[in-house]
């Protein structure tokens, strides 16, 4: 158990009203956690305070090697007042599977659960209510030794900032247009791609900045190696429909295991819809769209949620979608992941915690 230090800001802003369209990602509520490490000392100094600048030495080590651990999760109000978090637990572990994975140290699973429960308890008042919105929470872990070599700092900071939040992409639950990269690879097996830590991402931003200038949102990746198989978009995982049977990529070492991959994986086994996990080439994408069996396409993610997909395109073939539409599995799915973390469906797997 944290003796968690709480410090209150004395100049609190002004919560965002309930007209404004809470960009993704741009508005921080008045608080954050910090926590530091040092080895032979271990985790300690946990505190809450004002959300503030940093001060770090232009060699700390995460600016140089990206040593770094980063978690995204929401936390929902009820319509009866209260706070509920949705699997933390998932994103605990899995931070602590990143953090094995690039030498940072791990963080007690209840001290973690702990320290995000005490930051949001404190900007509970951040929580947005209008439909389609929540309180973003980035937990994450960076590097702070002040040192040129290649090796694991023996410091770290862990923070979590809190940010109100709207749909993922502007296009809301509107089909997004996706990009199928042929040319630069996420991630190999025995890399970092099953990981949740900065290089997966700035190694998608070219690709993205090419996708974006021909007018697509997002790019879908393929396996390093074949260049054949589906992996997943880089800020979510993947679900294709295809004559009746729901199929996402198995988790093969260089895909992130999302939680609401997990949470759809789970509704759709019990709504009887045959679902399965396995190597999908993107020739049985092609020939499904082209013989009429392909039936919806849609992303996963804390951030995106259930994301709708109208448009892929494949070196130079263009799949259209549902006809642009929203299909029926995939609203079923939004309705039911959004009715249970805002309290508003049964939560039969206790996937909801309440701060
Ligand atoms: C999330 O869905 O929480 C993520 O971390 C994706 C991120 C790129 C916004």
């Amino acid at each position: 158990m944290l003796d968690i230090k709480i410090e209150k800001t004395k100049t609190p802003k002004e919560i965002p009203s309930a007209d404004n369209p809470l960009k993704f990602g741009t508005i921080f509520t008045d608080h954050m956690f910090v926590m530091k490490y040092e080895t032979g000392k271990g985790w300690h100094d946990p505190k809450v305070v004002p959300y503030e600048p940093i001060s770090l030495e232009p060699s700390a080590m995460v600016f140089h090697y990206g040593q770094e651990m980063f978690e995204g999760l929401k936390a929902y109000k009820t319509e009866d007042g209260r706070t509920l978090l949705f699997r933390p637990n998932k994103n605990i572990e899995r931070a602590n599977k990143t953090n094995r994975r690039i030498c940072i140290p791990e963080i007690p699973e209840e001290d973690f659960l702990q320290a995000i429960k005490a930051v949001v308890k404190v900007d509970e008042a951040w929580i947005p209510t209008k439909p389609g919105t929540s309180l973003y929470i980035r937990p994450f872990v960076i590097a702070t030794d002040p040192f040129l070599g290649v090796r694991p700092s023996d410091t770290y900071l862990f923070m979590v900032i809190l940010s109100p939040v709207g749909a993922y992409y502007p296009e809301g639950l509107n089909p997004v247009k996706i990009w199928i990269e042929d040319e630069y690879v996420r991630a190999v097996k025995g890399g970092i791609g099953e990981a949740k830590t900065g290089g997966n991402y700035v190694a998608s931003l070219r690709s993205q900045v090419k996708a974006h200038d021909e007018g697509y949102s997002q790019v879908l990746w393929l396996d390093g190696v074949e260049r054949k198989y589906i992996e997943e978009v880089g800020a979510m995982n993947i679900f294709f429909k295809i004559a009746g049977t729901v199929i996402t990529p198995a988790l093969n070492g260089s895909i992130l295991p999302g939680v609401t991959r997990d949470s759809v994986i789970t509704l759709c086994k019990e709504w009887g819809i045959p679902t399965e996990e396995r190597r999908i080439s993107i020739d049985e994408i092609f020939e499904a769209s082209q013989n009429g069996t392909l039936e919806e396409v849609f992303g996963t993610g804390t951030a995106a949620v259930i994301s709708p997909v109208g448009t892929l395109r494949w070196e130079q073939h263009i799949m259209q979608v549902q006809d642009g539409g929203i299909g029926l599995i995939s609203q079923k799915l939004y309705d039911t992941i959004t009715g249970i973390q805002l309290g508003k469906l049964k939560d039969n797997h206790n996937w909801t915690v309440t701060v």
